[in-house]
């Protein structure tokens, strides 16, 4: 969507796949959504080196709004869990120096029950904006979905017509692809990002199967990622319960290669230093953040290794090896057997960022460099070009 916003992958936190709909705040007030939550993330996130990091946006899923509209037909925020209301919030979480995202629902609720935007496209933009909100993820259920283009249009238009700046966070490609292949041309002019397949868990299997199904259809949704417009495989679950520390490593790196919003969930007060370093890793977001904006994409598996690569500005190339062998020791990989090796020729700088910072130094295409990559972990490496003419240029 050109906007102006979004021209790198969004980076923040999103309470869903952490906190989920957990409205129990006489039981669990420190876990239940609340404006509590939100004000404490916001400032773990300026102490704790978050924001230094990139992290800017501090989202909103669904469960935080009364059940009924007020008198004049807006939402409303839940009054004994959002006593101040969402401005106030957005006033607090603005006096951090960090941006605040809100959910909504296209049709007629939100996946959980609360009411949905359906007939208060207009009515609710103004709302949000009225709120000081930065970005809005809409939420694609209970909308028949012949009308989810419509729907995700009008609110597009109607997010627009308030004059302020508002990244727009859509999951219609989700609710379109069990019917038909969705016209991503007009999903990038209308969205900032868009969630094309399931939610994700926890789990490793989860990670797989959200790369697998973007693997099988990069075709298709890649070429319409870029500055403005990405596609988004869902949050980061690092820092949680149910992964290693080598499959956080893999979605952080396969994440990166995705041009994937960054928007971790999970609980910043209390996560264990190694997944913050992972998260905080600057050579990791310099690489998601690269300025020329390309998804990367699968380009090839050999024994039952992935190798992901994202071409990156002057003309460098980032790659990702991912050892899908769940079983036995780690394994060696030959880093010249990668399709995008051909870019070292006449030779290269290769720097290692996962699992270890390392530089490789200057390689030929001859080289017998090898990494050595954990079962379910990834190795990720930038390579760097040194033409001839440069090198020329240095005598
Ligand atoms: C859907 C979305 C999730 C989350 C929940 C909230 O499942 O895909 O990301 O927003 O709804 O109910």
């Amino acid at each position: 969507l050109d906007n102006g916003l979004a021209l790198k992958p969004t980076m923040g936190w999103l309470h869903w796949e952490r906190f989920m709909c957990n409205t129990d705040c006489d039981n669990d007030p420190d876990n239940c959504i609340s404006e509590r939550l939100f004000m404490q993330m916001a400032d773990v996130m300026v102490k704790e080196g978050w924001k230094e990091a990139g992290y800017e946006y501090i989202c909103i899923d669904d469960c935080w709004p009364s059940t009924h509209r007020d008198a004049q037909g807006r939402l409303q925020a839940d009054p004994k869990r959002f006593p101040g209301g969402i401005k106030k919030l957005a006033d607090y979480v603005h006096s951090k120096g960090l941006k605040l995202g809100i959910y909504a629902d296209v049709g007629k609720y939100t996946c959980a029950g609360y009411p949905g935007s359906l007939g208060y496209y207009e009515t609710d933009a103004q709302t949000f904006a009225d709120w000081d909100v930065d970005l809005l993820k809409f939420d694609g259920c209970y909308m028949d979905w012949t009308l989810l283009g419509e729907g995700y249009i009008n609110m597009s238009k109607a997010l627009n017509k308030t004059g302020r700046s508002i990244l727009y966070s859509c999951e219609w490609p989700l609710y379109e692809w069990p019917h038909r292949q969705p016209n991503y041309t007009a999903i990038r002019e209308t969205c900032n990002h868009w969630r094309n397949f399931n939610d994700v868990y926890d789990s490793w299997s989860s990670l797989k199967s959200i790369l697998d199904w973007t693997a099988s259809h990069q075709d298709v949704i890649a070429p319409s990622a870029g500055p403005g417009g990405w596609n988004d495989p869902d949050m980061l679950v690092i820092g949680n319960f149910g992964l290693s520390h080598d499959q956080q490593e893999s979605q952080m790196a396969l994440w990166t290669i995705m041009a994937a919003p960054l928007l971790m969930s999970n609980d910043l007060r209390n996560i264990c230093p190694r997944s913050k370093e992972l998260l905080q890793n600057q050579h990791i977001i310099d690489i998601s953040q690269d300025p020329l904006g390309k998804q990367g994409y699968l380009s090839a598996k050999v024994f039952s290794f992935e190798v992901w690569e994202r071409p990156l500005s002057k003309n460098r190339l980032a790659i990702a090896v991912l050892n899908k062998q769940e079983i036995g020791s780690p394994r060696g990989f030959a880093i010249r057997a990668v399709p995008g090796w051909k870019i070292c020729n006449p030779q290269c700088n290769v720097t290692q960022i996962l699992p270890q910072y390392k530089e490789m130094g200057v390689q030929t295409p001859q080289s017998k460099m090898m990494v050595s990559i954990n079962p379910s972990g990834t190795a990720l490496l930038t390579v760097t070009p040194i033409s001839s003419d440069f090198k020329m240029q240095k005598l």
